[in-house]
């Protein structure tokens, strides 16, 4: 049975399109594959036969995961203050895993990126290994390699503070157990998912595995041990020997819909450069740093208040405040600037960069009366695509996980 997605509060549509093919086409740096690397399908490499799973041959289990936003609180939130983040219900990466020939093992196919390999072949790849690691965590149950095809594709721009990388993997991680019979929780997702992005961008927060696995909005803070030891979510084994020291993961009340523009720059930026830099910094002046954190704190805390109580105008003013503090940490760039400038001059709420920053995208709180201006603005000062995407009312159930 195809794994069905927790249910989705938030819908995303592209309202402004400029498309560049070149970099859509251009190799995704979570799939990490050289031309060499790929797979040629009339000259498969030989392959010892493997027992079958016990599935019917001609299965096949798609899943799919959200892109995300941060709202607020990026780079900060590596340092032990909170962020917010949005998952993007409308703009989703995808994956489709199906029994193949007896003795072929397991081949991927990046569509998107006209890619194919073989897991034998490769390794050492980011998706390579995500699929060793989930059939690893399911070695009870999976104790031979099956023999699957495993096909990928994904409406997310890559390198672009959207979670690409982690909704792929996420997507596989949901199709691949779903497939071999097992409906994982959220927690083991996002930690199965963590293990991964922490193999290939360094030292992540985890807000972007966590977010795309509960698809929901929530509120991010790392806390005690992880802030020293990087790999954490804390959850219960076996997804502990994994993640074993957790941050606290809160999913956040929405009282009142609003709309955000996303405005994409077209420049893509690797997470871990801006983020590497930030670390530089703040150990060269950590006294600096740490104040710029405790100030973007303190906005991602008001923040929470206003979204509870509905107050979506005084949103506005805390995520512009939340911009120039990014750019006092040196993370923003003259486009993203240009981007935040237009739309506050259009009469966007507020507007700032998100994610990594240094290329990606930002957002824009906009009105219904202001949103077409804004639009025409960002387009006008530059903006490679426009989204739109209307954050719903969100109540959590009592228990998230
Ligand atoms: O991967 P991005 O561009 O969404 O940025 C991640 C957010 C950071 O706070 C900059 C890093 C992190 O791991 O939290």
């Amino acid at each position: 049975m195809p794994r069905r997605c927790p249910s989705l509060r938030l819908r995303s549509e592209i309202i402004g399109l400029k498309r560049d093919r070149k970099t859509e086409r251009a190799s995704d740096a979570a799939t990490g594959l050289t031309e060499d690397q790929q797979l040629d399908e009339n000259h498969m490499p030989y392959v010892s036969p493997s027992p079958r799973l016990p599935v019917s041959p001609s299965r096949s289990t798609s899943a799919s995961a959200a892109a995300k936003l941060i709202l607020c609180g990026e780079h900060a939130v590596v340092y032990g203050r909170p962020a917010i983040a949005l998952p993007l219900a409308g703009i989703r990466a995808h994956a489709d895993v199906a029994d193949s020939q007896v003795g072929s093992g397991i081949a991927v196919h990046a569509r998107d990126l006209h890619r194919r390999w073989r897991v034998a072949n490769d390794p050492n790849g980011p998706i390579s290994q995500l699929i060793t690691s989930v059939l690893s965590y399911l070695e009870d149950q999976v104790t031979f390699t099956p023999d699957l095809r495993v096909s990928i594709s994904s409406t997310i721009p890559i390198a672009s503070g959207m979670g690409s990388g982690a909704a792929v993997a996420t997507a596989i991680v949901r199709a691949l157990t779903g497939h071999l019979g097992r409906q994982l929780a959220p927690a083991e997702i996002s930690a199965l998912v963590y293990a991964s992005e922490q193999r290939f961008h360094g030292t992540p927060s985890g807000i972007d595995n966590t977010v795309i696995a509960y698809e929901q909005p929530i509120w991010f803070l790392r806390t005690g041990d992880s802030l020293n030891n990087l790999h954490r979510p804390s959850i219960t084994p076996p997804c502990a020997a994994l993640v074993p020291h957790p941050p606290l993961i809160e999913p956040m009340s929405i009282a009142s819909p609003f709309t955000l523009l996303i405005g994409e720059t077209g420049v893509r930026s690797a997470t871990r450069l801006p983020v590497g830099e930030v670390r530089r910094r703040w150990q060269a002046e950590p006294a600096r740093y740490e104040a710029l954190f405790d100030q973007v704190g303190a906005i991602v805390t008001q923040a929470r208040a206003v979204l509870e109580q509905g107050d979506i105008a005084a949103l506005g003013p805390l995520l512009s405040q939340n911009h120039m503090l990014l750019q006092q940490i040196g993370v923003s760039s003259p486009q993203l600037d240009a981007l935040v400038g237009a739309a506050q001059a259009a009469g966007a709420l507020g507007a700032k960069l998100s994610g990594a920053g240094w290329g990606g995208v930002m957002l824009a709180l906009v009105a219904p009366d202001t949103r077409a201006r804004v639009l025409a603005a960002l387009e006008q000062a530059g903006a490679k695509r426009v989204s739109a995407t209307v954050v719903n009312e969100y109540r959590p159930k009592p228990s998230a996980s």
